[in-house]
């Protein structure tokens, strides 16, 4: 069966500096014959995790918005890619809501001991973080990879691999860097190629 990677933008901006290196990078995916489904997460209307519990006793989320059809897919994709801006040293907030209503799953592995993910599911599943920032500080992506590890964990689809750039607010345009641009790509074909391929992580 076709392996499925579903690839999350965190910007606003659809053609922005994230979205280029996100698009580099699910052209590498799907040259390895990987199916790829662009979520722009910004500009979907979903409620933050409003914590109702009702994910501690069942496989459901109480709210009844775009996250049902989104859970459903996140149970069956076969790997995930993360691009993100850097917005007040985490990742901005639509993105980070999202992923807040995981709850459903980090209940069902942490308090009921049942993973939606089996062991074997969990072992080929894997992420690609991409991010970029405007500063040129050290530690400016620290805040944002250790959300997307531990969404990752919660998930089981492990932090595989990144791509990060800093220094936006000088560079401006990311296509000027043509070596970033091709680490997204080469990231990318490399993810497809192990989802195709079916590898187990360690
Ligand atoms: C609301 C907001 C907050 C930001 N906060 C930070 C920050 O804390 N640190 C940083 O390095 N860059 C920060 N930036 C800069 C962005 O990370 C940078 O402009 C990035 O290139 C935007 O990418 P995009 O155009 O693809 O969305 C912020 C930008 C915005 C709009």
């Amino acid at each position: 069966m076709t392996k499925k990677v579903i690839a999350l933008l965190g910007s606003p901006i659809l053609d922005g500096n994230t979205a280029r290196l996100l698009d580099e990078a699910i052209r590498g995916v799907e040259e390895e014959g990987v199916a790829v489904e662009k979520i722009e997460v910004a500009h979907m209307d979903v409620l933050p995790c409003m914590e109702f519990f009702q994910c501690k006793g069942s496989e459901t989320c109480l709210i009844q918005d775009e996250m049902q059809g989104i859970f459903k897919k996140f149970r069956e994709m076969d790997g995930l890619i993360i691009a993100t801006p850097i917005m007040t040293m985490g990742i901005p907030g639509r993105l980070k809501s999202f992923m807040d209503r995981f709850q459903v799953f980090y209940m069902a592995k942490y308090h009921r001991g049942r993973s939606f993910i089996s062991p074997e599911r969990r072992r080929e599943r894997r992420m690609l973080f991409i991010s970029i920032a405007g500063m040129n500080i050290p530690d400016v992506f620290e805040g944002a990879r250790m959300t997307v590890r531990a969404f990752g964990e919660i998930i089981d689809c492990p932090l595989w691999d990144e791509v990060l750039r800093n220094d936006m607010d000088t560079i401006q345009d990311i296509t000027t860097r043509p070596e970033v641009m091709e680490a997204a790509y080469r990231k990318g074909r490399e993810l497809g190629r192990l989802l195709a391929a079916g590898a187990s992580s360690s």
